[in-house]
């Protein structure tokens, strides 16, 4: 629990929702959004977005479970695939950034735990206890690991919420008095090509950042490295996938 300041104000902070593909089909959103409504919890929006979430984003976001079973079918279930397998179009998830006092922790307390089944027995009445557990299995049909449907991603520390937040926003979409991060404007051109990110245009490549725009500091400093052929304390795929976000449909795999 935070503890208030000597004027005795909490401390503001940030946090990353996500309503993933399954609490969509399954029209739990406006559940969701009631359940974390500024009533409730004390937090308000401080950025929403509809996105289309690409390999790029995805395997940014869930890094940390790269190589895991399980990690081949979470991506799938967050770009969406698993549960609108046929229908790209309605691939998405619903990014929110809230903003207010002990936000992490309010919001993961009102997520969950992430295993529905364990939601279900010790926290009833959580978002993730209405979640799904699907089994995974190897190509003879063996069980090997379980795909977790727990309906929203929440933020699990105000570090993750920073690295989350910058990996899904830009900062001009998050309003102005609501931003924490510092930011920057660009002063150089970065594009991507079908080889990587690269300085000068040619037709095909997309743009990524263009001199003058609004970016986190954080992003421009790695920037900066790459530029001078230094190792950068971020993959420069989490600068990519964000400004690259809803460009274009994943393709068909
Ligand atoms: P989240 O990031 O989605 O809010 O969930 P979390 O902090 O409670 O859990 P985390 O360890 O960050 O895992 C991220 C997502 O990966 C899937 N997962 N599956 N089969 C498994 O053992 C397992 N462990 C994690 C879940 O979908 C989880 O939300
Ligand atoms: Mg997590």
């Amino acid at each position: 629990m935070q503890q208030p300041d000597k004027q005795g104000h909490e401390e503001n902070q940030l946090t990353l929702v996500l309503i993933k593909p399954d609490a969509l089909k399954l029209s739990l959103t406006g559940y969701i959004l009631s359940q974390l409504s500024e009533t409730h919890t004390r937090l308000r929006f401080a950025g929403a977005k509809i996105v289309h979430v690409s390999r790029r984003l995805a395997e940014e976001h869930y890094a940390e479970h790269r190589g895991k079973p399980f990690y081949p079918a979470l991506i799938h279930y967050i770009m969406g695939k698993s549960h609108y397998p046929d229908q790209p179009h309605r691939r998405r998830v619903i990014a929110l950034v809230y903003s207010g006092p002990n936000a992490v922790n309010t919001v993961r307390n009102l997520a969950g735990p992430t295993n529905p089944h364990q939601a279900r027995e010790i926290a009833p009445g959580t978002i993730r206890a209405l979640g799904t557990v699907v089994p995974i299995k190897d190509a003879e049909g063996r069980i090997i690991s379980e795909r977790l449907d727990n309906l929203i991603h929440a933020s699990a520390t105000p570090e993750e919420a920073e690295r989350e937040i910058k990996l899904w926003f830009a900062p001009t979409d998050i309003m102005p008095f609501m931003r924490i991060y510092p930011t920057d404007y660009a002063e150089e051109h970065y594009y991507l090509s079908p080889e990587g990110l690269t300085a000068s245009w040619k037709p095909g490549y997309r743009c990524v950042i263009a001199a003058g725009d609004l970016v986190w500091k954080s992003d421009l400093e790695a920037l900066h490295l790459w530029r001078q052929g230094k190792p950068t304390p971020i993959s420069l795929d989490t600068v990519i996938a964000k400004y690259l976000i809803n460009t274009e449909q994943t393709p068909a795999e």
